[in-house]
């Protein structure tokens, strides 16, 4: 569309005006030199959502499950101070999490949200609303057992115990924001937020690994000459490795897993790029536009880890890697996320060699377009190396 209209321009989602942002200049005239007049969210009537065993050596086996696990534990360590290996609770949270941002692709919830009069559908609110009901259930039981072994003597060891420490301290303040319902509201966040969205990009980069053989042999020399084999890999050896630093990039560049971004909203009239855009506008931060703009990127449409290397092989970032956004709104979890990214990619890396399983036709990099763009399901051999 941006090709038709320019890359500043309005469209009518039902009956709620919104503006398409496209390209580095306008997103980032609107999040960050304007950034205090458009960092509220539009109204959202339904709510918003935002290890590789011996088991598997050698045999196919697609990896989404695993990684998916494996993030969730970093989640659930913070928000409740453990980690969950099969309990079967856990896994039906985690379950929910993925089937609530299936079912409500973008589109859906843009107009459930736009015209709430439709969630009064028994057949469709039930079909939109149902797994997202049914994990704020389930997370409510876990927190409800955590309250249970919750010590207020004890120095808070995670979220919900600090959580819990604020909201005895607000006793009888019904101003308070720290509330039961709250709590449930915040770790529900950080769980939605945090897990498909680092998973799913764990998976794009296990994918390009085994795409394309000769980044993955680079990168294990990397990891090779700076890491070794005898220690984990730990977030001091990032800047020393460029290469990886530069294909984890190029992995959230090309896999560009939230094209739209998430909507906000003009709290003031605003200019950008001279359009004039009213108070209470719906905007659409076009972050595909930004990753793949063909005047910043040499190759937009191709995986190509340079686009984050000088001639002399070290790492640099153009401006125009927004996969998190900018502005005062960009994600909240970015810095865990780049932690995840180079820990769980490095580690894999050291200890596993991927490939395309014989007999198997390549993958290819089709996408999977729903809220989140996940690659095409694929299957891999991890060999240990
Ligand atoms: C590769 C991983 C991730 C990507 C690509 C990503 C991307 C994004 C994007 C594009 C936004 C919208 C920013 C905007 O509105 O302008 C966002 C918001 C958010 N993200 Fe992430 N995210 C990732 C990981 C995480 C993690 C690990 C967490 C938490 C532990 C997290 C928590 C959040 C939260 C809470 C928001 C809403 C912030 C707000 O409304 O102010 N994200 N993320
Ligand atoms: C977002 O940007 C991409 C890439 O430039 C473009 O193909 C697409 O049409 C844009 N989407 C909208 C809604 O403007």
């Amino acid at each position: 569309m941006r090709h038709r209209f320019g890359d500043v321009f309005s469209l009518q989602l039902a009956w709620t005006p919104v503006v398409v942002l496209n390209g580095l200049a306008a997103v980032r005239e609107a999040m960050v030199t304007r950034g205090e007049d458009t960092a509220d969210r539009p109204p959202a009537p339904i709510y918003q959502v935002p290890g590789f065993g011996p088991r598997s050596q050698g045999r196919p086996f697609r990896p989404n499950g695993l990684l998916y696990k494996a993030v969730s534990n970093v989640i659930a360590s913070l928000t409740c101070g453990r980690r969950f290996k099969d309990d079967p609770r856990f896994l039906r949270l985690l379950d929910l999490a993925q089937e609530g941002l299936k079912e409500e692709t973008g589109f859906l919830r843009e107009v459930l949200n736009a015209i709430p009069v439709l969630l009064r559908i028994p057949g469709l609110a039930g079909k939109v609303l149902h797994s997202q009901k049914a994990f704020l259930a389930q997370l409510g039981e876990l927190l409800t057992k955590h309250r249970m072994i919750w010590n207020p003597a004890q120095p808070p060891q995670d979220l919900t115990d600090a959580f819990l420490a604020e909201m005895d301290k607000a006793k009888g303040n019904p101003e308070s924001s720290f509330s039961d319902e709250n709590l449930c509201m915040v770790v529900a966040d950080l769980f939605l937020a945090g897990m498909v969205t680092t998973s799913t990009t764990l998976a794009w980069g296990l994918l390009l690994m085994i795409l394309h053989l000769d980044v993955q042999r680079r990168v294990q020399q990397e990891i090779d000459d700076v890491i070794g084999q005898m220690r984990r890999p730990e977030m001091g050896d990032q800047a020393r490795m460029p290469y990886t630093t530069a294909v984890i990039h190029e992995v959230q560049r090309f896999g560009d897993i939230v094209p739209l971004g998430v909507t906000h909203m003009t709290s003031r009239d605003i200019e950008v790029q001279g359009f004039h855009i009213p108070k209470g506008t719906t905007l659409f931060t076009n972050l595909s536009s930004v990753l793949k703009d063909e005047a910043v990127w040499e190759k937009p449409f191709r995986f190509h880890p340079e686009h984050f290397l000088d001639a002399q092989g070290h790492f640099v970032k153009p401006e125009a890697f927004l996969p998190f956004s900018a502005g005062r709104r960009a994600c909240l979890g970015e810095p865990l996320a780049r932690m995840e990214l180079f820990l769980f990619f490095t580690c894999l890396l050291q200890g596993f060699s991927f490939s395309v399983p014989a007999g198997q036709p390549r993958p290819s990099h089709s996408r999977v377009v729903s809220f989140l763009v996940t690659p095409s399901p694929y299957e891999l051999c991890a060999v240990p190396r």
